[in-house]
């Protein structure tokens, strides 16, 4: 490497805002790579950093360089990678995690609890470089463009929720159509479900989903009665799959009240706080709830990628594209709560 600074998005101060700052190119380790960034997704999480919110004080350590969505290209490599090569296209896990927990060492790396995020906890990848453990990054091949690398972690998140039950032929309800709910409700038609039911307040993310994925049935439930939404279609008990994906209490609390007996749910919405929850109403039902946490290390991005190139299509979830200069006015469509995936261009 010539070149010893770069640009980056950073937390430089604990207040509200993001700025744009020469930082020190990344030195990498013998087991890592340096990934020069392509392009990269806007997340809720780099919302709640932005606004400097108490969960984002009380986690994200200053100065910290956000972002943890992203595509680029390979330019260096540790001296002890082997299976990647220079030049090679790719995005990764942003999750950086240990070997020693009983839960890695059986292989379930996804469950590591000394996990640590890129953009949170470690440097991240809003900038011109980002240095990643060899371990955490993903090839991309040649018909997976760099944009779709740059939200390959949300729609990671879509597939892991998604494909914690079994959907085909089954009825699915998806509560909350923010960018990772309408991709989850793309793979849930992908992967064979009948009915696929998503609902959000919202309007403008009810008509974007109908345009990403036009077979859904859309629900505003501030307007419409779910309970006619199932007798409509003729669900005469109610949903076998619901995947909670609002954060929303009175969407979990609608999910619980419209599921069969023996229902399914995963969440991975996250409520802020504690929320109260009526239990008698799961026990009696007997709902089995799981909870989602990021994605599978890496059976998530192997079957993402797979449904990817057999014809899932999340491309129209992509609804800005910004060059980075022009970060905040990503930052301020983010926030306006109507828009799908925000990319930035860092070539
Ligand atoms: N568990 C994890 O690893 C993980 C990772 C990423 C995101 N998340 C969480 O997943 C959720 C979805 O992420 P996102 O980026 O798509 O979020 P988002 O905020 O863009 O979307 C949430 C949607 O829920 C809708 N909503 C609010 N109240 C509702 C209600 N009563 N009924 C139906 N919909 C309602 C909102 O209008 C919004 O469109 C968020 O809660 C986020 O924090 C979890
Ligand atoms: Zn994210």
């Amino acid at each position: 490497m010539t070149q010893n600074t770069m640009k980056a998005l950073a937390k430089s101060k604990p207040e509200e805002g993001l700025w744009m700052v020469d930082a020190p190119v990344p030195e990498i380790g013998p087991d890592e790579v340096l990934i020069r960034i392509h392009k990269t997704g806007i997340c809720g999480t780099d919302i709640h950093i932005w606004n400097w919110d108490e969960w984002a004080a009380a986690t994200v350590p200053v100065p910290m360089i956000t972002g943890h969505e992203f595509a680029g290209v390979i330019v260096e490599m540790g001296r002890n990678v082997t299976g990647l090569s220079l030049g090679q296209r790719c995005s990764g896990e942003g999750h950086l995690i240990g070997s020693d927990s009983r839960q890695s060492r059986a292989g379930n790396f996804h469950l590591d609890p000394g996990t640590r995020g890129i953009g949170v906890n470690e440097q991240g990848a809003f900038a011109q470089y980002l240095k990643l453990p060899a371990f955490n990054v993903v090839p991309l091949p040649d018909d997976i463009p760099d944009e779709i690398g740059a939200i390959l972690d949300p729609l990671g998140n879509a597939v892991h929720t998604a494909l914690s039950f079994n959907l085909l032929g089954e009825d699915v309800l998806i509560t909350g159509a923010g960018p990772i709910g309408i991709m989850a409700a793309a793979v849930a038609r992908h992967a064979g479900a009948r009915n696929v039911v998503l609902t959000d307040i919202n309007a403008d993310r009810l008509a974007l989903a109908e345009h990403v994925v036009p077979t859904l049935r859309c629900v505003d439930v501030t307007k419409e009665d779910l309970n006619d939404v199932i007798h409509a279609l003729g669900l005469s008990e109610g949903f076998d799959v619901g995947l909670e994906m609002s954060g929303n209490q009175v969407a979990l609390d609608q999910m619980i009240e419209a599921l069969v007996m023996g229902g399914k749910i995963a969440m991975l919405g996250i409520p802020p706080g504690q929320s109260p929850v009526n239990w008698s109403r799961i026990v009696f039902k007997a709902i089995t709830i799981k909870g989602v946490y990021g994605r599978e290390m890496f059976e998530t991005w192997y079957k993402m990628i797979a449904m990817l190139q057999n014809g899932l299509d999340v491309s129209r979830v992509i609804t800005h594209r910004f060059n980075v200069t022009d970060f905040a006015t990503g930052f301020a469509e983010m926030k306006s709560g109507r828009s799908g995936k925000v990319v930035l261009d860092w070539t």
